[in-house]
């Protein structure tokens, strides 16, 4: 199988999204980068975004060398909401007012038994998973529906509908998502902004380098059979912001090679 960045760098350009502008946010590396270089693949304009102004720029490089429009801007999105605010308006003004697709990717997943979780993590899982998509949301959605057309993709977590006996913050977090993703489907649907969740499974990437070895072992009796690959998930999102979703409203899509629905082992 080719690995997640073959498969990025040798893209088929379409034109799926063309003429659509794009912030994803948390696109410096990860499932992020996949999803900004998969959608300005297919025509979008993209924000490059992250805390560190490099990784951001080098995703940009990689999009423009295949070809696409990106832009890099730096946020720190677990920063309060006066800040969030700020950068939704740069986003707009670098896309020359206009952000057509939302995607909340950027999230944190300190912690691991529930009495060792400290306040400086609690504190960030709530700021970053929950109130920078919430103000972004607050921010781009009404200018979305006052244009009749727009689309939020949230990233959630096939964690946050089954009980592990660990992290028991984070999935709180993202099953937080999951349900605005429900309200803001019902409040923002009628006038033309479909919001979704699409919900990965255990993906390598750089922030679970570190517990390669547990990603195997957690994903190797599942259906697939191993983790997901970044790409993987920025197809879904890809899918959810087209218009072939046109009647996809509040719906979580699980991208996790079949770890949350089966049990095989
Ligand atoms: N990997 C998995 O197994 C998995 C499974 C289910 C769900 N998810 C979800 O998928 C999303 C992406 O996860 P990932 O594994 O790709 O994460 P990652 O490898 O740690 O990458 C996170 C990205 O978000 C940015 N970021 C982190 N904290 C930020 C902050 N405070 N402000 C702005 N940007 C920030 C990072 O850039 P900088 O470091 O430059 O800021 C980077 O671009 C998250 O919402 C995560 O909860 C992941």
């Amino acid at each position: 199988m080719d690995t997640n960045e073959e498969l990025l760098t040798s893209l088929t350009a379409d034109n799926t999204l063309t003429g659509r502008t794009a912030l994803v946010t948390g696109s410096s590396g990860g499932i992020g980068e996949a999803i900004a270089r998969v959608l300005a693949a297919s025509g979008a304009e993209v924000i490059v975004s992250g805390r560190d102004a490099d990784r951001a720029q080098g995703v940009v490089d990689a999009i423009v060398k295949a070809d696409g429009r990106a832009h890099a801007l730096t946020a720190d999105l677990g920063a309060e909401p006066p800040e969030i605010r700020a950068f939704a308006r740069r986003a707009e003004d670098t896309l020359g007012g206009r952000v057509d697709i939302l995607v909340n990717n950027a999230g944190v997943y300190p912690g691991f038994l529930t009495e060792s979780v400290t306040d400086e993590e609690m504190q960030a899982l709530w700021a970053t998973n929950i109130r920078a998509p919430h103000v972004l949301v607050a921010e781009l959605a009404p200018r979305m529906a006052e244009r009749q057309s727009g689309a939020i993709v949230n990233i959630g977590s096939w964690m946050a509908r089954v009980g592990v006996p660990y992290k028991a913050l984070y999935p709180a977090t993202k099953a937080a998502v999951e349900q605005l993703t429900r309200a803001w489907a019902a409040e923002y649907g009628p006038r033309g902004v479909r919001v979704n969740t699409v919900a990965p499974g255990a993906t390598a990437t750089r922030g679970t380098s570190t517990s390669a070895d547990q990603l195997t072992e957690m994903t190797k009796g599942t259906p697939a059979g191993s983790p997901v690959r970044p790409i993987d998930i920025a197809y879904a999102v890809r899918f959810l912001a087209s218009d072939e979703a046109a009647f996809i409203h509040g719906a979580t899509l699980d991208v996790d090679g079949g770890i949350a629905a089966t049990r095989l082992r």
